[in-house]
């Protein structure tokens, strides 16, 4: 028994494995291994997405790739991150000094998305439109999906993606015509809602009717996959698998933390955005979750206030603190592998799963 479904043959893949990364290498590696890939641009300026999507189109020809964005509508027009930086509050300032201090956090020397502009309705307008200018065949949207943005999207020939985390957020989707809804559960690395993968998947594919659902959160292993399609899905989403992989090319500090995870060591904190996200668990979770700290600003002003010191942490790899969103699924990820190896196992897992399945089932 294969792994395929409809939606191979609709997106024009040899697999129903979808992949977020914020690597272009990874999305390279993802398309030639027969996956489809989705390229996380929401950590990308407007110019930088033109260039990313020019060279994936390069490097993979008739191959489809997508482009993803957050686009939270409770995110205001607010363009000036020094000022904003100024008004934030004091105690909020301090202990964030006060965590660069006792972890000798020197100052970076390169600027970064965040510590370079504040997440504004402007920016979401200009990330778009180098996202449908370009040649990506579809767009995600995350964490927010204005429906004028699906149809837009659509206007310009792009498949369009919609990740939901409760069935009520699959019915705006269904309203708003998106082709592929992408359950995504509490199990996920990233922004996540508080349903499992296992309790939404199949009330999402309930209320999605004829249009494909794809399962995402917790997905590691060839038998997540077998049990997706159990689920109604027609495909699962990915994105903690690929930070384990060679093309993503993380970090030492950062990679060995991840490779001796399991999923108890990942944990839904505040601290990174302002909003609910599955982080691998590190000193930096731990100094905002300890009772005397103040409680994380919301998007888009955790990240104005946070942007320096992450900078500071990422490039000098202050190792306690480093961190990145991780979900449950990590467990299976405990080896360095490439991209091709890593769909390799997932797709003779889910074949063996599935004769399993029917073995069991035959009695
Ligand atoms: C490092 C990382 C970054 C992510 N960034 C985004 C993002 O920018 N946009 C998005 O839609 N989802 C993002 N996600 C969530 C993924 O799209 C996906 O839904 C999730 O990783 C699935 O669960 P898993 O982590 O168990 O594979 C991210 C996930 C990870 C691990």
């Amino acid at each position: 028994m294969k792994l395929t479904s409809p939606i191979c043959e609709k997106m024009g893949i040899r697999y129903p494995v979808f992949g977020l990364a914020h690597s272009i290498d990874v999305m390279v590696a993802l398309a030639k291994a027969g996956g489809y890939p989705v390229f996380g641009a929401a950590r990308s300026m407007p110019e930088e997405i033109a260039e990313e999507a020019r060279i994936m189109k390069e490097e993979l020809g008739d191959l489809p790739f997508g482009i993803d964005l957050m686009l939270p509508t409770s995110v205001g027009d607010e363009t000036d991150r020094r000022a904003s930086l100024a008004a934030l509050p004091r105690e909020h300032k301090e202990f964030v000094c006060k965590i660069a201090d006792k972890y000798k956090v020197p100052r970076a020397t390169k600027p970064t998305f965040f510590s370079s502009q504040i997440r504004s309705q402007q920016l979401f307008e200009e990330q778009m439109a180098a996202t449908l200018e370009s040649q990506a065949h579809s767009f995600a949207s995350a964490v927010g999906m204005p429906p004028e943005m699906i149809k837009r999207a659509k206007d310009h020939g792009k498949i369009t993606f919609s990740l939901v985390g409760a069935p009520r957020h699959a019915e705006k989707a269904k309203a708003a015509g998106v082709d592929v809804i992408v359950a995504q559960g509490y199990d996920a690395g990233g922004h996540t809602g508080p349903i499992g993968t296992f309790s939404l998947v199949p009330q999402v594919v309930d209320v999605a009717g004829d249009i494909p659902v794809l399962a995402a959160g917790g997905v590691g292993h060839g038998r997540h996959i077998a049990a997706s399609f159990a689920l109604g899905a027609q495909g699962v989403w990915l994105g903690t698998a690929w930070l384990a992989s060679k093309e993503h090319a993380l970090c030492e500090a950062l990679l060995a933390k991840l490779l001796k995870a399991d999923s108890l060591d990942t944990t839904i904190s505040l601290s990174h955005s302002g909003k609910s996200c599955r982080l691998i668990k590190s000193a930096w979770t731990d100094e905002w979750d300890r009772p005397d700290a103040p409680k994380p600003l919301k998007m888009p002003y955790q990240q104005v206030l946070t942007a320096d010191i992450i900078a500071g942490i990422n490039e000098h790899e202050i190792e306690p603190l480093i961190y990145e969103a991780t979900g449950q699924s990590i467990a299976w990820f405990n080896e360095l592998k490439t991209v091709d190896e890593i769909m390799q196992r997932l797709v003779t897992e889910s074949e063996t799963a599935f004769s399993n399945m029917n073995q069991l089932l035959a009695g």
